[in-house]
């Protein structure tokens, strides 16, 4: 299973980068604004640069299918690594799968965003779409069996043989991170506050703190042995 980070903080992406943790990044226009992240092109190219090659997913920002498309190719054209997110269907409920597959035929690798269902993930791996994202906080918010959703998703794209690969996002808690991990997620897009939260432990924290005091204390110990 890989982990991306959903963020556009260049500090806390490096710092998961240099760790070693992340495999990719997920962005979208709120998580950019909310970032601080207001020119998008420059800073799509700052991640893409520093994460290359793993992928870099920007999003495309209007309801318009041709000036989707035309978006998209510029959007991939700031880096190799750049991965489009395009939604399923537009704010009016226009399907977009058609920008979908011909972004793929162009080689443009394609992350199909905001899916809410099974049915969208179907659609969406049957025109070609490298990465389908499930956003799982908004599935449990309209009282949806997220965890359904995930292990349904994943089971038919590996029976059929899609190629596919399903992101969780829209995370809202670690135990929503294992839920999507043990119901078979792909990738696991996860906020930087949950990758820490996910390290964290109060009791490895006294554990450490004990074995760093004992260490100490034999220091301590041994120093005095040997002045004695
Ligand atoms: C990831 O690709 C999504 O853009 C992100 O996880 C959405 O999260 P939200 O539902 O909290 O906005």
């Amino acid at each position: 299973m890989e982990i991306f980070i959903d963020s556009a903080k260049i500090s806390e992406i490096e710092k998961w980068l240099e760790m070693g943790v992340i495999d990719g990044v997920t962005t979208n226009p709120s998580i950019m604004f909310n970032d601080g992240v207001y020119d998008a092109e420059a800073g799509a190219k700052e991640i893409a640069a520093l994460v290359n090659p793993k992928p870099t997913c920007v999003e495309v920002t209007t309801n318009d299918l041709d000036e989707m498309l035309i978006q998209a190719q510029e959007f991939a054209s700031w880096a190799p690594n750049i991965v489009i997110k395009i939604p399923h269907i537009t704010q009016d409920g226009i399907p977009c799968y058609g920008v979908i597959r011909q972004l793929e035929a162009e080689r443009i690798k394609v992350n199909a965003t905001a899916a809410m269902s099974i049915g969208q993930v179907m659609l969406a791996a049957k025109v070609g779409a490298t990465y389908v994202s499930i956003f799982t906080g908004r599935v449990a918010d309209e009282g949806g069996n997220a965890v359904e959703v995930i292990r349904n998703s994943v089971d038919w794209l590996e029976r059929w043989k899609f190629k596919s690969k399903i992101i969780i996002g829209s995370i809202r808690s670690v135990g929503d991170i294992l839920s999507a991990a043990i119901a078979g997620a792909h990738i696991i897009t996860i906020p930087p506050q949950f990758l820490g939260k996910m390290a964290d432990h109060k009791y490895t924290r006294e554990t450490v703190r004990q074995f760093v005091n004992d260490a100490q204390k034999a220091l301590e110990m041994m120093k005095k042995v040997r002045g004695s």
